[in-house]
């Protein structure tokens, strides 16, 4: 898979997307993320990308060809991302759809947006993480990618736990517990030591059941 991030902070998405599981699944060429500087697609001397609002109003407007240009030299026309709080909320399963498209280009905005005519030309699909407003589409882009590689085989180590949602589709993830045995007082659930699988994957299922109806109900309700 490849990703194509267009933004004005290339080297913030770098430190991130250089560490940890997505640095490694880069540097296993399990997938391939490039960032492209948007201020390298201006044609004025002073690299300028952003300009006043017409109409007047505080804070300035990323211009429409920088961004235009700088998505039309990517290879292959990929599918375009934009991250905005205007776009439809993300989801579990907007992340497995899209885990599945080869080539994908994120856009990220900054200071008070980007001039219309691009996002009409381009016609990008509007993606929010949230319904509150950020500094920049830089963090909800790399909140997307790091969604979108887990999806990748490979990526994780334990890969049918995390992967192969569909037994436990839709709800919360159960308890987890690990060395000490007991700590303050709190003992690991007796079933967990048992060895017997189908009854610890019973609990799971239950505690997973239990945890969703008491912590986002919400989720139940399909
Ligand atoms: N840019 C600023 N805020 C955002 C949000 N909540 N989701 C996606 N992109 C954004």
């Amino acid at each position: 898979m490849k990703i194509d991030i267009l933004t004005l902070f290339p080297k913030m998405c770098e430190e991130v997307l250089n560490t940890s599981i997505i640095g490694r699944a880069r540097e296993a060429g399990l997938v391939e993320i490039s960032c492209h500087n948007i201020r390298d697609f201006t044609d004025n001397k002073h690299r300028q990308v952003d300009d006043a609002p017409y109409g007047g109003g505080t804070g300035m407007i990323i211009q429409a060809e920088p961004v235009y240009m700088s998505y039309m030299h990517l290879e292959g026309k990929p599918h375009l991302i934009y991250m905005t709080p205007q776009g439809k909320p993300l989801t579990q399963d907007k992340i497995k759809e899209l885990s599945k498209i080869e080539n994908i280009a994120i856009l990220c905005g900054h200071y008070e947006g980007i001039d219309e005519r691009v996002i009409e030309e381009l016609e990008p699909e509007e993606i929010s993480i949230g319904d509150y407003v950020l500094t920049g589409g830089e963090l909800p882009a790399l909140v997307l990618i790091d969604a979108i590689c887990r999806m990748i085989p490979g990526v994780l180590r334990n890969e049918e736990a995390y992967q192969n949602e569909s037994h436990y589709d839709g709800l919360l993830e159960y308890p987890q517990y690990t060395r000490p045995l007991e700590w303050h007082g709190r003992k690991v659930p007796e079933v967990l030591l048992s060895g017997h699988h189908e009854n610890i994957a019973k609990w799971q299922k239950k505690e997973a059941i239990k945890r969703t109806k008491l912590k986002r109900p919400d989720l139940l309700k399909d």
